[in-house]
């Protein structure tokens, strides 16, 4: 059994990574409906590895014989006045999620937990790539974003995108 502290932390996080999810499908709506097709599918393709981040939480929840409590998903609420705000704001939100697996890491460390560190250390990782990722859209939007056919080619650069399922197996 898991400690309850930890547990109740696993649980939360299967929370967020849904509202993840909602959050990027929020931005993949909003790039759609302003004819960024690529900006969309690149948000649309995140939410889903979002969606597998919370069945893996779930998963080693159920492996480790922890009850898992489905909470309701938070309404995303961003208001867009640019092209650039989700990405900024999807930046924030990665920095957010990265805060969350580090108190989550904190507290399995606290009662000697070391399995859940092993589990979380794909995540610790992968929160850095998400920042790196975050981060690097909004570089390139900031240089080719005002340029109309730059910023043609940078969406069809992002309509590339293409869903690959996560490389931790449980
Ligand atoms: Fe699953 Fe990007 O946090």
């Amino acid at each position: 059994m898991l400690d309850k502290k930890v547990a109740e932390l696993l649980n939360a996080q299967i929370n967020k990574e849904f509202y993840s999810a909602y959050l990027y499908l929020d931005f993949s709506n909003y790039y759609a409906e302003q004819g960024l097709d690529g900006f969309a599918n690149w948000y649309k393709v995140q939410a889903q590895e979002e969606r597998d981040h919370a069945v893996l939480f779930m998963q080693y929840m159920q492996n480790n014989g922890c009850k898992v409590t489905l909470d309701a998903i938070d309404k995303p609420d961003k208001e867009f006045a640019s092209f650039s705000d989700p990405l900024k704001a999807g930046y924030e939100h990665e920095q957010y999620v990265t805060g969350l697996i580090h108190t989550l890491y904190d507290a399995a460390s606290a009662v000697k937990d070391f399995r859940t560190m092993q589990f979380l250390d794909w995540f610790v990782k992968e929160q850095g790539e998400e920042e790196t990722n975050a981060e690097g859209l909004i570089k390139k939007f900031d240089l080719f974003g005002s340029d109309p056919r730059a910023l043609y080619m940078l969406d069809s650069e992002l309509a590339a995108r293409v869903y690959s399922a996560p490389s931790l197996v449980l």
